[in-house]
C-alpha cells in the first residue's frame, strides 16, 4: 500500500476524519461549479416531478469528491443511498438482489464502476433503461426469460478511469460530469472549513499555504491540515500560523508546490543523469527503484499537470519549470 503523504488515494489515516469533514449539502460543497450548477437544476426538477433523477456518471482523479458528491445528491433528493463498488458485485445475482431491494427514487452508488464484471453489466442495461430485470428461469430447452419490474432509481457511477467504461454503459448515463482539480483559493476555503470542524484555529495565510501544497486535491488538503495541526499543538500554542504551517510542511517534506521526496528524486534523475531527457519510463523506473506502472499511474500525472514533465514519443522530458523549481539552470539558458 502506498504511504506517500501527498498521494491522492485514500489511506488508512484518512478514514477517521474524512467522514466528519465531508460536506453534506451542495451549498457546503466547494468548487466544481459547473457540475454543481447543473446538478442543482436536475435535482430540483426531479423533486418537483417526484421522479428519480437521471443516472449520473462522475469521473475524475482520486480525492476530488466523487463519493462526497454522490452522498450529497441523495441527501438533496431526500432519498436513501445504497453504496457498493464494481469489484464487490461479483455475480449478476448480487446486483439483482441489490436492485430489488431499492425503494422508489433511491440512489444506487457504484464506486469504481469501470471494474464491473461484463455479465453484471448486462443486468444493469435494462435496469437503467427500463427499470426492469430480465431473469432466466429454468435450464436448457425449457428455460424462459421473465421480466421483473423495478422501482425507478438513480444510478450514480464513479470512476477515475472513464476511458475504461464500455460505451453501452457510458451511453446510459443522462448526466456525465467530470470533476476538475481545485484552485488554491478553493482549497484554502476547504482547509479553513475543515479547521473549523476540527476546532483548530488557523490564520488565512496558513490555510492558503496548505491549499497551495495540496496538488489540487481536497483529500490531500485535509491530510496536510491534520499533520500541521499536530505540529501546532506540540510545538506551538495550538494556533496554525503561516510560519508554523510552512515549518511543519518543511519537516514533513512537502514543498511549496506539493512535491515530495519521490517527485524530487524522479525529476533530479532526469535532469542530472539524462540532461533533462528524453528518457524512457523503464530507465527512470530502474534509476529510482520504482515500477514503471507506478510511475505512470501515481507519480507522473501531477508532474504532467503542472507542466514539469512532458511526454514525448522518445520518452519523458523535464521542462524549464522543473529545472528552475529544483534550483537548476535550464539548458536553454545555460548554452552560452
Ligand atoms: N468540494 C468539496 N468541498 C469540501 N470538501 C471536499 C470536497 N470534495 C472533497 N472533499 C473532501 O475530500 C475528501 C475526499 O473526497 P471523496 O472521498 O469524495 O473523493 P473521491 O473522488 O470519491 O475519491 P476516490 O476516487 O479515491 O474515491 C472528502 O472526505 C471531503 O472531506
Ligand atoms: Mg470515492
Amino acid at each position: 500500500m502506498e504511504e506517500r503523504l501527498v498521494s491522492a488515494n485514500l489511506m488508512m489515516e484518512d478514514h477517521t476524519v474524512e467522514l466528519s469533514l465531508r460536506p453534506r449539502y451542495l451549498a457546503e460543497y466547494i468548487g466544481q461549479s459547473q457540475a454543481k450548477e447543473n446538478l442543482k437544476v436536475y435535482i430540483e426538477a426531479a423533486k418537483m416531478r417526484n421522479e428519480a433523477l437521471d443516472h449520473v456518471l462522475l469521473y475524475g482523479p482520486p480525492g476530488l469528491g466523487k463519493t462526497t458528491l454522490s452522498n450529497i445528491i441523495a441527501n438533496e433528493l431526500g432519498v436513501n443511498i445504497r453504496t457498493t463498488s464494481g469489484p464487490a458485485i461479483e455475480r449478476p445475482g448480487d446486483l439483482a438482489a441489490i436492485l430489488t431491494n431499492l425503494q422508489e427514487n433511491d440512489v444506487l452508488f457504484i464506486d469504481e464502476i469501470h471494474r464491473l464484471n461484463r455479465s453484471v453489466e448486462e443486468v444493469l442495461y435494462p435496469a437503467m433503461e427500463d427499470f426492469a430485470l430480465d431473469i432466466i428461469i429454468g435450464k436448457g430447452p425449457s428455460a424462459r426469460s421473465v421480466r421483473l419490474d423495478l422501482p425507478p432509481f438513480t444510478l450514480i457511477g464513479a470512476t477515475t478511469r472513464a476511458g475504461l467504461l464500455s460505451s453501452p454503459l457510458r451511453d446510459r448515463f443522462g448526466v456525465v460530469s467530470r470533476l476538475e482539480y481545485y484552485t488554491v483559493d478553493e482549497l484554502s476555503f476547504i482547509v479553513s472549513r475543515a479547521a473549523d470542524i476540527l476546532q483548530v484555529q488557523i490564520m488565512g495565510e496558513a490555510a492558503a499555504e496548505i491549499g497551495s501544497r495540496s496538488r489540487g486535491t481536497p483529500r490531500i488538503a485535509n491530510r496536510l491540515l491534520k499533520r500541521v495541526r499536530d505540529f501546532a499543538q506540540v510545538r506551538g500554542d495550538g494556533v496554525i500560523t503561516e510560519s508554523l504551517a510552512m515549518e511543519a510542511m518543511r519537516l514533513i517534506q512537502v514543498d511549496p508546490l506539493g512535491l515530495d521526496q519521490i517527485d524530487h528524486k524522479l525529476l533530479e534523475a532526469i535532469i542530472k543523469s539524462f540532461r533533462g531527457g528524453p528518457v524512457g519510463l523503464d530507465t527512470i523506473a530502474a534509476m529510482i527503484g520504482e515500477e514503471s506502472q507506478t510511475i505512470e499511474d501515481v507519480y507522473e500525472p501531477y508532474l504532467l499537470q503542472i507542466g514539469f514533465l512532458q511526454r514525448t514519443p522518445r520518452g519523458r522530458m523535464a521542462t524549464d519549470l522543473a529545472y528552475r523549481h529544483l534550483g537548476f539552470t535550464p539548458p536553454s539558458e545555460a548554452s552560452t
